[in-house]
């Protein structure tokens, strides 16, 4: 098969997910009622900062498709934005500052946080709370924020794990940290099998009824966990709104493992983490590891991975980018992308370049069936997977 057989594809990814393909194909009948919170939010403050320069752009709504979110009633933005890595305190913080608001300059309204994030852990939320203070208090019934909880942070053995102890505590700090009070989605970060679904589940639920979190979130559950607490959650009231796991060319497990399906059946959204596998699907290691690049700086991305097998891959992929006239970045995008089941792709960028670069995606036409299969030829699971 060549990449010159496909068919020539006349719509941009942006106007075709406009057009309709922004159902997520739900099937679940939702009978369950939403719980009437019982701590009254404050509404917030739509006085703008005196001090703040920043004025969002007026069209960043009609520069990005939205999805709907599963079987809920929130859609989201085709991108959203995480502040995992390099948005603490060791990054100039007008960098930082840029990023975000150029973020919600393009449409992107989710912006995605934990506990643990910056480095140092909380590091990131502070950033974010500051932000908001200065920037963007203004516009916060315009932003899903989410937060999660649940990943060890410290030596303390409440400070981690599933348990109510360990959820709503650190909900708290967070809301601290962000200087609001309510995030828009609460995540449980991972599965604990050493604590009861029911009491990981209950503090979710209490989150929404204390109306700290307007909706439940799960993040690396697997698929038998995620039905059990996407039933018990609807059990509720509180259905689930919407799973985090990692997807990627590089990274198929939710393609194999079954929870794909699993999210159009039990009628929750996916938020798509890592979908460039953290920079391996850019063109960034084809020759080289560029300093300051995560692969050098980071504890999550080892510059092992970057081997030949890997750079074989990613120079196939990158010349059928090509072929179609974008970066291997946007390809990458674009495939998460292509399943209406995936709600949104969750991406990171140390610049406003990368960015603007890779938002610039939704410009190109929807891959064809050749080139899918193409890719599936050379985007092979696995590839860059150790830590
Ligand atoms: N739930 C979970 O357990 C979990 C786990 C991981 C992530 N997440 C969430 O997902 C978000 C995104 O994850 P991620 O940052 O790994 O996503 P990603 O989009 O796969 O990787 C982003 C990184 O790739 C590099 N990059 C991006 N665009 C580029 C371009 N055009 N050219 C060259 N390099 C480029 C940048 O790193 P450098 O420039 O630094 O090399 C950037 O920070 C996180 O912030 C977090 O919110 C969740």
């Amino acid at each position: 098969m060549s990449i010159t057989d496909r068919a020539v594809p006349t719509e941009n990814l942006r106007d075709a997910m406009n057009r309709g393909s922004n159902d997520a194909g739900c099937t679940v009948t939702r009978a369950a009622t939403l719980p009437v919170p019982v701590a009254g939010r404050t509404p917030p403050d739509h006085v703008k900062n005196p001090m703040s320069e920043y004025t969002p752009a007026e069209d960043r709504y009609r520069r990005m498709p939205y999805r709907r979110t599963g079987c809920s009633g929130l859609d989201l933005p085709a991108f959203s934005f995480g502040l995992w890595q390099k948005f603490g305190p060791e990054h100039p913080y007008e960098t930082r500052r840029e990023i975000v608001l150029r973020a919600f300059d393009l449409g992107i309204t989710h912006f995605d946080n934990a506990d643990r994030y910056g480095p140092p852990a909380r590091a990131a939320q502070r950033f974010f709370g500051d932000l908001l203070a200065r920037d963007l208090r203004p516009y916060r019934d315009e932003l899903i924020l989410s937060t999660k909880a649940g990943n060890a942070i410290g030596p303390s053995p409440h400070r981690k794990g599933g348990s109510r102890k360990s959820l709503l505590a650190s909900l708290d700090q967070s809301l601290g940290d962000l200087g609001t009070d309510y995030v828009d989605i609460f995540y449980s970060h991972r599965a604990d099998p050493d604590t009861p679904l029911e009491e990981t589940v209950g503090a979710l639920v209490t989150a929404v009824q204390q109306g700290k979190a307007l909706y439940a979130g799960i993040s690396n559950y697997p698929p038998d966990r995620t039905h059990d607490a996407a039933t018990l959650l609807r059990q509720a009231g509180v259905p689930l709104l919407v799973h985090q796991p990692r997807y990627s060319i590089f990274d198929r497990s939710v393609e194999q493992n079954g929870l794909l399906k699993l999210a159009a059946e039990d009628g929750f959204g996916l938020v798509v983490y890592s979908p460039l596998a953290q920079g391996l699907l850019t063109d960034k290691y084809l020759v080289d590891i560029p300093v300051n690049a995560r692969a050098t700086t980071s504890a999550f991305r080892s510059p092992e991975v970057i081997d030949d097998t890997y750079r074989r891959r990613a120079a196939a992929l990158n010349k059928i980018a090509e072929a179609r006239g974008q970066s291997l970045a946007q390809l990458a995008l674009q495939w998460v992308l292509r399943l209406p089941v995936v709600t949104s792709a969750l991406i990171g960028a140390s610049t406003v370049a990368q960015l603007d670069h890779n938002v610039r995606a939704l410009d190109f036409p929807s891959l064809t069936k050749v080139e899918l299969a193409l890719i599936n030829e050379h985007g092979l699971h696995g590839t860059g997977l150790r830590l």
